[in-house]
């Protein structure tokens, strides 16, 4: 069973995040899960699940909106930056962060690591590891996108949540599973709902 870390920050598009927790947990890895405040919010706002912020009582509410088995998921308090995943001897396949407010994607880009979701990031950084963000935001400001560039260059991988319509989506959830099965491809599980452009 392999580790990944799973950010929920307060951008818009809970959906994904929903999605991209249910791929790791159904592959038989382990999701480590840290949501924001404002992720919460925006959470229960776009999906009418309630989060509390409280890491036992959320494990459950998840586990049992989403079917989640009791080992495929670890939620831990966003403020408990001595957490394991807030260091780098903890190994960890990668992290996701979905959606990415333009605050967290901020803050990671110039290395302020002040909740655990932040210093999650930094350590994947630093470390070398995987780290997706899924930022949510339009207009872009030229804020946003230099950071969205020192993010890059520092080797993480932005995919903005804007899916394609070339495959022809019929539903949300075809949306959302097309960005969502390219967040876990990029973390390496393959995803069966990831379908391939087969050319005109
Ligand atoms: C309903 C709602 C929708 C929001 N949508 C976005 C969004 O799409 N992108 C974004 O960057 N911030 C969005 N925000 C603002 C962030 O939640 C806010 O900047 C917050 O401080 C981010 O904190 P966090 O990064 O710690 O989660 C939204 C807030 C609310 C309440």
């Amino acid at each position: 069973m392999d580790k990944y870390i799973l950010g929920i920050s307060g951008g818009s598009g809970a959906l994904y995040s929903l999605a991209i927790l249910k791929g790791i947990s159904d592959s038989g890895n382990a999701c480590y899960l840290v949501t924001s405040k404002p992720g919460r919010r925006v959470l229960s706002l776009e999906t009418g699940i309630n989060l509390t912020g409280k890491p036992s009582s959320d494990k459950k509410i998840l586990q049992e909106n989403l079917n989640i088995n009791d080992g495929n998921l670890e939620v831990i308090d966003e403020n408990d930056v001595g957490a394991n995943i807030a260091s780098g001897s903890f190994r960890t396949k990668g992290m996701a962060i979905a959606p990415c407010s333009t605050g967290t994607l901020g803050s990671i880009a110039n290395g302020i690591s002040r909740g655990l979701i932040e210093r999650a990031a930094d350590v994947c950084l630093k470390e070398r590891r995987t780290l997706i963000v899924v930022p949510r935001e339009t207009p872009y400001s030229l804020i946003h996108l230099e950071n969205m560039t020192k993010l890059t260059k520092a080797g993480a991988i932005v995919l903005p949540a804007s899916p394609g319509f070339y495959n022809v989506p019929k539903s949300i959830d075809d949306l959302v599973k097309m960005i969502s099965s390219r967040v876990l491809e990029k973390l390496g599980i393959v995803s069966s709902t990831l379908k391939e452009w087969e050319g005109t």
